[in-house]
């Protein structure tokens, strides 16, 4: 199957194979090629150029795009897509005046949706999972990280990184799992939280990496929840399992979360709404990226993380949904790309950049994803006719995506 795209107004985000990642300035430049032609044999990108180039191309299928722009699909590297349940009373509560740690200390919040998912069955999971899933690739999400941590005991734990893998085979998307049992303390163990981490370490990790659920370990890094000391034996032990960090810090509180996350070579340390300079000291010269989740921000009006002082730090950023029932129940990552304009003042090369390439960073599959580069999957959008790329941020809310590509195949149809 062969897939030729002509006439496409301006094709954005082309780099070579060994671009990985961009930070600082470099973050303020998307490179693209005016009225240019992509051309795809399978799922793999195999050629694109200036129109003028486009000489004698034949192909089972042929898109025209004139006046439409073409981008890479957006890699969303932190959700909790997997869920059962929804928690509009929380959010009723909130504008009620209570915030989300009140609402987590009367028992409510991530336990609220544990209860609810170990109620769940398997089947009934998968079904309120995938609706969200389908809704996300029209969205424009060609790939996505999936985190565990509303079991919170080990079968329930195993049973949501299970109906992850059957997401992963069934769904052309690309799919990194996360465990996250770490997320919140289960009553049970209520004062007895080493209790809980030796269960992690010692009962859902060894059945995790026999069944290979996981490719990534996080920790909920916060105040009442998980202590520097615990995250950090969490993330030995994973390690032993051969689970690469990728961990939830400074959402509330910068308490050395991200020197942790450092330290152990984490891919990716995200939220980061609260961040000191020795955070961002900390981060220049590793291998970690920052990711930040601007839907959180606005849904429980905290913080935005703070784009301008990393990058102008010469640092990397990554943005991702957070896609979950409590803090940020949407997936739409149109929405994270303009609020991360809006509100976190990132211009839009920053935050496409931010939302495709460095988001593939962030979940490790930067060298099949996250730009248009020759040999990687043909993960597109194609926009609507619109006027500059500038106007996708700027319209915040309209859909203006017309076609959604995926492994070479169109979505849509
Ligand atoms: O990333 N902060 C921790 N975990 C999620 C929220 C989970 C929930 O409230 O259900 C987050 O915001
Ligand atoms: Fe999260």
């Amino acid at each position: 199957m062969t897939l030729l795209i002509i006439n496409i107004k301006e094709l954005l985000q082309i780099r070579e194979s060994h671009t990985l990642k961009v930070s600082g300035i470099e973050m303020k430049t998307l490179p693209s090629i005016k009225n240019a032609f992509l051309y795809v044999e399978n799922d793999v990108i195999i050629a694109f150029g200036s129109m003028d180039t486009c000489h004698n191309i034949k192909a089972d299928k042929t898109i025209d795009a004139k006046d439409k722009y073409v981008l890479p699909t957006w890699c969303d590297s932190h959700t909790h897509i997997v869920y059962s349940g929804n928690r509009e009373q929380e959010f009723v509560d909130r504008i009620n005046g209570l915030s989300y740690e009140d609402i987590a200390r009367r028992g409510g919040g991530i336990l609220n949706s544990a209860k609810t998912l170990q109620n769940t069955s398997k089947d009934e999971l998968y079904k309120q999972s995938i609706k969200r899933i389908k809704e996300v690739i029209y969205l424009g999400t060609g790939a996505l990280e999936i985190k565990s941590g509303y079991g919170l005991n080990v079968e329930t734990e195993l049973k949501m990184l299970r109906v992850i893998r059957r997401i992963k085979e069934n769904f052309p998307i690309s799919i990194k799992s996360t465990f996250l049992g770490a997320h919140a303390i289960p009553l049970e163990y209520k004062n007895d939280k080493q209790g809980y981490i030796d269960l992690i370490i010692n009962k859902m990790l060894p059945k995790i990496s026999n069944e290979k659920l996981a490719n990534y370990i996080d920790v909920f890094c916060e105040k009442g929840y998980f202590s520097l000391d615990d995250t950090e034996q969490i993330l030995i032990a994973g390690k032993q399992f051969g689970l690469i960090p990728k961990i939830h810090v400074n959402q509330f509180n910068s308490f050395g979360g991200v020197a942790l996350g450092v330290k152990h070579e984490a891919l990716s340390v995200d939220h980061l709404e609260e961040l000191s300079e020795d955070d961002i000291e900390t981060l220049k010269d590793s291998v970690t990226m920052p990711v930040a989740l601007p839907s959180c921000s606005y849904f429980l009006s905290i913080p935005y993380t703070p784009a301008r002082r990393l990058i102008d730090a010469g640092l990397p950023i990554a943005l991702a949904s957070d896609y979950n029932p409590g803090s940020t129940p949407s997936g739409n990552m149109n929405f994270v790309v303009s609020t991360a304009c809006i509100k976190m003042k990132m211009t839009p090369e920053e935050a496409i950049n931010a939302a495709t390439i460095n988001g593939a960073y962030a979940m490790g599959i930067a060298d099949n994803y996250g730009s248009i580069t020759i040999g990687k999957k043909a993960n597109l959008i194609i926009t609507k006719a619109i006027p500059s790329y500038q106007y996708l941020p700027y319209a915040f809310g309209t859909n203006l995506i017309d076609s959604v590509i995926i492994n070479g195949q169109l979505i849509n149809d």
